[in-house]
């Protein structure tokens, strides 16, 4: 089983953005407790981060062949980015949308995810820890794949 982990704008600079939103680890951080968490299952998980759109389109068209699976956090494209949502529509694997920070607690503009509506469901404000759940419940889903 192969997982694509992709986190979007703004999201490499976790562990020094506002950290009582988004906590202390930074991206290389969580993704070394994802990679740990991934050995026992076991399941193969690659990651990607990037600040542009077409850039993140790119590399869900590229790797859609070769997973099973997806988890998201998509950072400000979230709430808008609709050619994210037409890609992952188009790959059609299980994907779950990871946000660090309660999206529904903070600014207006932050509640309405357009994202959401196309995943299999939506972590939101558990931290770091959403990935590893989001990581379990794919793992879990795709139980017969190898
Ligand atoms: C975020 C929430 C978004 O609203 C914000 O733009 C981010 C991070 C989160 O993980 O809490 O960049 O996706």
């Amino acid at each position: 089983m192969k997982l694509m982990l992709i986190n979007g704008p703004n999201l490499n600079l976790l562990g020094k953005r506002d950290k009582s939103i988004y906590g202390e680890m930074t991206l290389a951080q969580i993704e070394s407790r994802v990679l740990e968490k991934a050995k026992d299952y076991p399941a193969d998980v690659i990651f990607f981060q990037s600040n542009h759109e077409g850039s993140i389109i790119d590399f869900i068209q590229e790797q859609t062949d070769k997973c099973n699976g997806i988890i998201i956090n998509p950072g400000a494209l979230t709430h808008y980015g609709l050619s994210i949502r037409d890609a992952l529509v188009d790959a059609n694997l299980p994907t779950i949308e990871v946000h660090l920070s309660n999206i529904y607690a903070r600014d207006e503009w932050r509640h309405k995810s357009i994202i959401a509506p196309i995943c299999n469901g939506q972590i939101s404000g558990l931290g770091w820890n959403g990935y590893i759940l989001a990581l379990e419940y794919l793992v879990d889903l795709l139980r017969d794949v190898n």
